[in-house]
């Protein structure tokens, strides 16, 4: 069995997807590659506050509990994802907010009883929670003290403390499920240690003030574009590790131009070298740090990515093409393993 679930199983090490909901069941061959090539499973969105809480108090967790079964029934762990981020909040929320019918007393009870509700539902059943995604400052925006971005959107409502309240709400909901920050350029990806350095040093402290956090979560979305720093994000990866936390692989594509996105060739003849050769450094750096536990890609295949919708004019960012046919990002990867 040479699959990537096959061969991570062998050193410990789960391979994950994000899974989009609206494919899984109804297209045979995505469906099949999901279930043979990978031992992890991430909701792409189904699991998002907007997508469980369409209006208040109402829940819908189909789409999300159908990702759960299917995990189960596949021998495969489930990545929760994720609790509080600024984006894909509810409508009702953030008009609310707006509107000020909604106070920041009541949006912190709010989000209190979202996680407690979310993480109880699939109490059990979630190996590891994003439980906070994206809070800190980047070099194009503003930092507090702390490192966090000033103006996000949870930040700037309920102050840098609900961070580590989050953390808690979420354990005492579920006790055993790995409870993770996650973020990205949070291992040098652009250029600098700054976001790094914020993070690591908040973390250490959330760990010193008893804060239920077991790990870090390295998204992991690189651009061929921007070159990437193997040693820096190794060095990075273990330094979080050994802060004593858990760190994951949990979003990994790497990007490049491409012509147009229906077939997504590169227009750069050289990105077909670098899109693999980024990805296996990726992988690497896992292998390389004993406290990571998974590395998950940020879907299946080019055909069915973020990234044509959300940079212009890229794409070819995963391990099978737009025919769901295997790349050489694939074929290296499994060499690796
Ligand atoms: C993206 C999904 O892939 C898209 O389908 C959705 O429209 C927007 O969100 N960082 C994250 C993910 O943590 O949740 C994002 O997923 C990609 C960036």
């Amino acid at each position: 069995d040479t699959s990537l679930r096959a061969l991570g199983a062998q050193q410990g090490l789960r391979i994950g997807t994000a899974v989009d909901a609206a494919q899984l069941g109804s297209n045979k061959a995505y469906t099949g590659i999901v279930a043979d090539q990978f031992s992890a499973v991430t909701a792409e969105n189904a699991m998002k506050w907007d997508a469980v809480e369409p209006s208040q108090g109402v829940h819908n967790w189909k789409a999300a509990d159908d990702l759960v079964k299917f995990a189960q029934q596949n021998g495969q762990a489930v990545r929760g994802h994720t609790l509080m981020w600024h984006n894909q909040t509810p409508g009702w929320l953030t008009t609310g907010v707006a509107n000020g019918s909604i106070t920041d007393a009541q949006l912190r009870d709010i989000l209190h009883q979202h996680v407690t509700d979310e993480v109880t539902h699939f109490k059990g059943k979630v190996w590891q929670w994003d439980v906070v995604n994206e809070v800190f400052a980047n070099s194009w925006e503003t930092p507090q003290a702390d490192g966090l971005n000033r103006d996000d959107f949870w930040v700037k409502h309920l102050g840098s403390g609900v961070i580590a309240d989050v953390f808690r709400w979420a354990h005492q909901a579920d006790p055993k499920a790995l409870l993770m920050y996650n973020d990205y350029n949070i291992t040098g990806e652009d250029g600098t240690n700054v976001k790094f350095q914020a993070v690591y040093d908040f973390v250490k402290n959330l760990r010193k003030q008893g804060v239920p956090i077991d790990g870090i979560g390295e998204q992991g979305h690189l651009d061929t574009q921007y070159g990437f720093d193997a040693q820096r994000y190794q060095a990075d990866l273990q330094a979080y590790g050994d802060l004593g936390l858990k760190v994951a692989i949990t979003e990994a594509d790497v990007r490049t131009f491409v012509g147009n996105s229906t077939d997504q060739v590169p227009t750069d003849a050289l990105a077909q070298f670098a899109q693999p050769y980024e990805f296996s450094e990726l992988l690497k750096g896992c292998q390389l740090v004993s406290q990571c536990i998974s590395f998950t890609a940020w879907g299946v295949y080019d055909g069915d990515s973020w990234i044509p919708g959300t940079f212009s004019g890229e794409g070819y960012g995963l391990l099978y093409d737009v025919n769901l046919q295997p790349k050489v990002a694939y074929s290296t990867l499994q060499q690796d393993l």
